[in-house]
């Protein structure tokens, strides 16, 4: 059987852990030929090692996403290596949370770039391979955070704007063959989230039993999870699914 995923090329930022590794690796199973840029040099080393063992075509490259010269640059290289661009997944992501009154320029800064900028670079290159294609998936990662989370003004609004975001890929590229969702996760176990349990100073299994207490599927969310809403927006069969934002939360909130 050919996967869903065969003779496509996927571009995933930030992927070389957590939920964008998760989506990486199940596009890959699904047959694509992965491409993989990250800031974090060492998890990319280790990435790239785990996926060629599991016979994966993958192809990793130290990039920061708010360089738009770096990531065009590993596009260019991701598209001669395998031969076209065909999905993006905007996963790319950092927290910076403090209480407004303690927000500072940087943590505002930092979170508007990787996450805004960092999305409005890589789609920026990424629109020509397939408006020339005429066929692309753009799934942008925001968050349940975009409705508001005390302590994240600067990450909720970042998370917000990358619907706005969405849509507007949605309208501008839909006649091309291209389509923009984004799926927003609730509470999932990453790193980043372990990152939250140190800042607020509890540990992490009280984190994961805080959270999960409100989630009413009752367990927290897995990158598998996120990954397999990436996956039905990143199929070729869902070319009339255009503009939309899937929560992938347990349930309706958080
Ligand atoms: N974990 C959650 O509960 C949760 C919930 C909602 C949304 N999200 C979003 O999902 C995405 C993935 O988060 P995660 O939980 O896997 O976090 P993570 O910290 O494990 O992974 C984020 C990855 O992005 C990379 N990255 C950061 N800045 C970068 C930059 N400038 N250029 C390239 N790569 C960069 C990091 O090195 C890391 O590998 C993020 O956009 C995050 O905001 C996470």
């Amino acid at each position: 059987m050919t996967g869903r995923f065969e003779n496509r090329t996927a571009f995933v930022t930030g992927g070389s852990r957590g939920i964008g590794k998760g989506i990486a690796r199940q596009l890959a199973e699904g047959g694509a030929k992965v491409a993989i840029i990250d800031v974090n040099e060492e998890a990319l080393q280790e990435v790239e090692a785990e996926f060629k063992e599991d016979g994966f075509d993958v192809f990793c490259q130290s990039a920061d996403v708010v360089d738009y010269e770096q990531v065009e640059a590993a596009m260019q290289e991701a598209h001669n290596r395998f031969g076209s661009l065909d999905i993006l997944v905007n996963n790319a992501g950092v927290i910076r949370d403090n209480m407004l009154f303690k927000m500072t320029d940087s943590d505002w800064d930092t979170v508007m770039n990787v996450h805004l900028k960092g999305s409005f670079n890589a789609a920026r290159a990424a629109q020509r391979f397939m408006v020339e294609n005429k066929y692309g998936r753009i799934i942008n990662i925001s968050s349940t955070s975009a409705l508001g989370n005390r302590g994240q003004a600067n990450y909720a609004t970042a998370k917000a704007g990358l619907q706005g975001f969405t849509k507007t890929l949605a309208i501008e590229l839909g006649k091309f063959g291209i389509t923009a969702n984004a799926v927003a996760p609730g509470f999932i176990e990453t790193e980043m989230t372990k990152e939250t349990a140190s800042r607020i100073g509890i540990s992490f299994e009280d984190l994961v039993k805080a959270s999960v207490d409100k989630i009413p599927a009752g367990r927290s969310g897995k990158p598998e999870d996120i990954a397999n809403a990436v996956a039905f927006f990143a199929d070729e069969h869902s070319s009339f699914v255009n503009g939309q934002v899937l929560y992938v939360a347990g349930g309706p909130k958080n």
